[in-house]
């Protein structure tokens, strides 16, 4: 354990003077911060917050409080008093999400209510990103949820550890959180190598790098990784399928990508002078192998497909748009799309909402992974297909493997969810 050197305004709220919530949040983020290392304390330049936050912890850490002390946003969201909006009936006694989200309402409101009253942007979305909350380079960001961290750190070259929420919820009361991992220069430097061989990159789908990123994550486990023989910049969309995976397989929060991440202009930038701890090889059977794992189901028939694990940009909703052109879901098919509203508002301008309506399609600022409501919430264990390694992961481990999982391209799942069969 460190000692943590605290500026004058930090021992005040260390010592009460601001309030017994910002005590506690001072309490518990100076405990954290010794355990791990720190040496201080850092301001936080943006909390994005997850809205499963214990409901006497929240009451706590915000009493006396009137208002954030940093930008903050919300996390994606499931609203149990909206469930006819996802075509779900009732809440039947004994459901329960696998990630603890509240399936009651008035619970949910009392929480939204906290959160208003703190000054929370009502962004309702995983990809913060994509509804005007951008990082800068070297900013300090606090993210709930499991993959905003490795997407703020790799491709926006902000500095984001994995955060629980009751430190994330401290962050917003202080503004200020201990410099540790991540934080620091010299814990962000790759250690492994990961060289892509023999792979055709150029006809790669966002479901090949969904599982590429897969594999790369089982074998990295918590160490940062650097991707050397991505001959292609690859589209943001890919990127972020790409990374995603890679904190749920394994535990990487931080992947460079040489001429892509901010701070890695050469691969010998990435591993900051020195030499790689291990060089790790994929190529067609390791992605063969980590699409197999994701792949769970051995029928074809489809109940459920989602797309927006992450969130879904505007490009995805006009790809999706352009297959539904004109066609209708298949009967008993049900396509959920996980996407924050401000990305809905500018479908709606750009056509590309009427056309996934009009299909039956249904847009939910909720999650499609682990607290996907069609999964828990439904009458029976489906058969989903999805785009998303990192939602075919949680799904098959919070459903204790009932649910079985069709993993392939958004263009896969959603001319599946048209015919009603598997069409991979
Ligand atoms: Fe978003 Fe849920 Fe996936 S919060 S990133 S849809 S796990």
């Amino acid at each position: 354990m460190t000692s943590i050197r605290l500026t004058d305004e930090e021992k005040k709220m260390l010592n009460g003077d601001f309030g017994s919530g910002v005590q506690q949040a001072m309490t518990l983020l100076t405990r954290f911060g010794a355990v791990f290392g720190a040496e201080r304390m850092v301001p936080v330049d943006a909390v994005h917050l997850s809205t499963q936050c214990p409901r006497n912890l929240l009451r706590k850490m915000t009493e006396g409080v009137d208002t954030a002390k940093t930008l903050c946003s919300l996390h994606a969201a499931f609203d149990p008093s909206r469930i006819k909006e996802i075509g779900i009936s009732e809440i039947k006694t004994g459901q329960f999400m696998a990630t603890g989200a509240t399936l009651d309402s008035k619970v949910f409101q009392e929480q939204l209510e906290i959160f208003s009253r703190l000054g929370f942007l009502k962004t309702f979305t995983c990809a913060p990103y994509l509804v005007g909350i951008i990082p800068k380079h070297g900013d300090v960001v606090i993210l709930t949820g499991s993959s905003g961290q490795i997407i703020s750190n790799s491709l926006f070259g902000a500095r984001a550890n994995r955060e629980a929420v009751p430190s994330a919820l401290a962050s917003v009361v202080t503004g200020k959180t201990p410099e540790t991992g991540l934080l620091k220069k010299k814990n962000r430097y790759a250690k492994i190598l990961v060289e892509l061989e023999g792979l055709n990159i150029e006809g790669f789908t966002d479901a090949h790098y969904g599982a590429l990123g897969y594999f790369i994550g089982g074998v990295a486990g918590l160490e940062n990784i650097a991707i050397s023989g991505l001959n292609r910049r690859p589209s943001f969309e890919s990127l972020r399928l790409l990374m995603s995976p890679m904190p749920v397989s394994g535990g990487v929060t931080m992947c460079h990508i040489a001429g892509l991440t901010p701070e890695s202009p050469t691969l010998e930038q990435a591993f900051g002078g020195a030499k790689p701890i291990q060089s790790v090889k994929a190529g067609k059977k390791e992605l063969q192998d980590a699409w197999e794992q994701l792949h769970t189901a051995d029928s074809r028939e489809v109940d459920h497909v989602a797309i927006g694990c992450p969130h879904c940009t505007i490009f995805e909703l006009g790809e999706i748009a352009s297959i539904l052109d004109g066609k209708k879901l298949s009967e008993n098919v049900s396509l959920l799309i996980g996407v924050g509203k401000p990305v809905v508002t500018l479908a709606e301008q750009m056509g590309y909402a009427d056309i996934i309506i009009k299909a039956g399609g249904i847009f939910s600022p909720c999650c499609v992974g682990p607290s996907n409501p069609r999964v828990y919430l439904g009458d029976t264990p489906l058969i989903m297909a999805t785009n998303s390694a990192k939602a075919a992961h949680y799904i098959v481990r919070g459903t204790e493997g009932k649910t079985k999982i069709l993993y392939g391209s958004l263009r896969t799942c959603i001319e599946t969810a048209i015919t009603g069969k598997w069409v991979g």
